[in-house]
């Protein structure tokens, strides 16, 4: 396995595996991987040749008041992990190299961006927009793997990837969960034992409201409320959204139509912000 943080020695190695005929498959990360992570690299590695991993932890998606700072880093457990799983290349940018004190380019997708998480994070999606196709510049990948866990970040990468003409097969591998349920995330390190009890309610409300479609409600405001009701009853639990949406365009659904609707969930549990979503 091949560590490389220069840029110019990835596009370089990139563009060489290219001319070689193979195919590159990337798996975008900020690190403190997890199952999730590697199954990710798993979905990766049955799509192509060579399976690149970076690992960059994005500080334009992260808020002046958000954890960038204290955000989990574990490089050498990540390396082991990405040898474990037989990727290829780890890619480990600097921040100074990706974004150079005069750096003033950004990368926005302007509608879909605008609802749910980017009404509590503005900017997220555009950093996120903006790192994501450095990175696809820089290892030029023919497939991309995100996780269905960040629901809204992989429909706007599709959009951008459309929209753009970008040449990359964006797979989504589904959302992987601890046995009780809860969705895996580096920020799970954050909760102490009570908050990590707290945190499955997350996944347990939403399996509420699919079970309530699945019985036949078709009153999107009555599984809201419903949901709403549940996690409203954790004191550790402040809810930032729960909402119904189209699985493509991400906008809220007014008639509840199975098969097509996503149901997601954004919350703080004490100060950790955690998100899930389950489809409907
Ligand atoms: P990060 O949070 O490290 O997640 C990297 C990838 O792992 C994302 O595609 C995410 O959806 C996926 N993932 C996380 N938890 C998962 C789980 N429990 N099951 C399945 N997949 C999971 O998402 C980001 O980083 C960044 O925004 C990034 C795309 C790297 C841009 O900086």
């Amino acid at each position: 396995m091949q560590i490389i943080s220069s840029i110019t020695e990835m596009q370089g190695a990139a563009i060489n595996l290219r001319t070689q005929g193979k195919l590159i498959g990337l798996v975008p990360t900020m690190g403190a991987l997890h199952e999730g992570h590697l199954q990710l690299i798993d979905a990766a590695r049955e799509k192509s040749d060579i399976v690149i991993v970076s690992l960059f932890v994005n500080p334009t998606q992260f808020g002046p008041s958000e954890d960038f700072s204290k955000y989990p880093r574990t490089l050498e457990a990540d390396l082991k992990a990405c040898e474990s799983r037989g990727v290829d290349i780890v890619f480990t940018p600097k921040k100074e190299s990706i974004y150079p004190a005069d750096y003033s380019t950004y990368v926005s997708e302007e509608r879909m961006s605008k609802g749910l998480c980017g009404i509590s994070r503005p900017g997220h999606f555009r950093g996120v927009c903006t790192v994501v196709n450095i990175l696809f510049n820089i290892t030029r990948p023919d497939v991309a793997v995100f996780g269905r866990k960040d629901a809204q970040q992989v429909a706007i990468i599709k959009k951008m990837v459309t929209d753009l003409w970008l040449p990359i097969q964006v797979v989504v591998v589904p959302t992987v969960r601890e046995a009780d349920g809860l969705a895996l995330s580096s920020r799970n390190r954050y909760l102490l034992d009570e908050q990590r009890i707290e945190a499955r309610k997350l996944y347990q409300a939403l399996r509420e409201g699919k079970r309530m479609v699945d019985e036949g409600t078709r009153s999107v405001d009555r599984v809201l409320a419903e949901i709403t009701h549940i996690l409203a009853q954790s004191r550790r639990i402040r809810l930032i959204y729960v909402a119904l949406v189209d699985r493509e365009t991400m906008a809220p659904m007014r008639d509840i139509m199975p098969g097509k609707c996503l149901l997601l969930v954004a919350a703080w549990v004490n100060d950790v912000r955690l998100i899930d979503n389950i489809e409907i």
